[in-house]
């Protein structure tokens, strides 16, 4: 019996641990045999062996209970040591990738370029003239509010769309124009729709008056459109920006329901996904275009990005979380 504790003791795993325990205390035991053994004793010597075995069984107890314990936190502190993770690491197994509202710009932006769009990138810091003024938005127009625009000090700004492209390139280029301009633009806003920072994709095609017409402008977007969500459905609605006169909205039948009307429609079959129009005569005047016609267009990347990988809150889109990504 004394032999088996000191052995206890001397365990190096758990497992050795529970064979000595049954050693001791298991059917065939030193421990439980002894206690049987009880029985073939009479009176006092009973008694006192007895009182013997029960000191043995809480000596055993008490050692194996310690030894234990002490190899329970000795296998914790082992796995401890081997399972060790860097958690600022990143695993191994991801791969670094395009952001999706960077596929969807590319996506849309190799289309034009296909068509002999020049591609522009211009600042983000617009000054009045160029956001607004020249775009024959008019200085009591609620685009200018504080509420919707981020200002600077100085009075400039933080663009809110991407038309002032427009304005720069042909203060800077003459006709005939065809331009594709790609980037941020910043609005105060912030739902589950709306993000203080998005981006846009303006579109631009100026030339002699006459070679420019409401036509091609429809044949290129329709065409674009079914070249990045197939075989849709295509409507033009009639609308109003101040900078294109005519204006239109383009609508296409809803991706996710095929125009029967779901959550995502509003029950109406339809998405709006871009805004276009015949370049205002003011917005040429104020950048001494003459006898020339031209189209633009704007949409916004996200709207497309949210509708081609059927992501529904564009707040995610900015959240830098990797699981989107993945
Ligand atoms: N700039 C407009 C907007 O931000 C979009 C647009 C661009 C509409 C060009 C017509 C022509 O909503």
């Amino acid at each position: 019996m004394q032999n088996l504790i000191t052995q206890i003791n001397q365990a190096q795993n758990l497992q050795e641990l529970e064979h000595l325990k049954v050693q001791i205390n298991g059917k065939k035991g030193v421990l439980t045999l002894a206690f049987a053994q009880l029985k073939d004793l009479q009176g006092e010597a009973k008694k006192q062996k007895a009182q013997e075995l029960n000191t043995a069984k809480q000596e055993f107890e008490r050692v194996f209970e310690l030894k234990k314990q002490e190899l329970l936190h000795q296998e914790m502190l082992q796995k401890l040591e081997q399972e060790k993770i860097d958690i600022t690491l990143f695993s191994s197994n991801h791969q670094g990738r395009v952001h999706y509202v960077n596929l969807m710009i590319e996506k849309i932006v190799d289309y034009f370029a296909l068509l002999n769009f020049e591609i522009k990138n211009k600042t983000l810091i617009e000054d009045d003239f160029h956001n607004f003024e020249a775009l024959n938005i008019p200085s009591f127009h609620p685009a200018r509010d504080m509420q919707d625009t981020f200002y600077f000090a100085d009075s400039k700004l933080l663009r809110t769309h991407t038309s002032p492209v427009q304005i720069h390139t042909m203060q800077t280029q003459s006709f005939p124009l065809r331009i594709i301009a790609p980037g941020a633009v910043f609005r105060r806003d912030y739902d589950l729709t709306h993000t203080p920072m998005f981006h846009q994709i303006e579109g631009l095609v100026v030339d002699q008056k006459g070679k420019v017409t409401f036509a091609n402008l429809k044949f290129i977007l329709e065409n674009f459109i079914r070249h990045i969500f197939g075989a849709v459905e295509i409507r033009f609605r009639s609308s109003f920006f101040p900078f294109t006169e005519p204006s239109a909205e383009v609508d296409m039948s809803c991706v996710f329901c095929g125009g029967d009307g779901c959550r995502i429609c509003s029950q109406t079959g339809w998405l709006e996904v871009l805004g276009c129009g015949m370049v205002n005569q003011n917005v040429f005047d104020s950048v001494g275009y003459e006898n020339v016609s031209g189209y633009a267009f704007g949409l916004g990347v996200e709207r497309f990005a949210m509708l081609y990988y059927a992501v529904n809150d564009l707040r995610s889109f900015f959240e830098m979380d990797l699981r989107g990504l993945k």
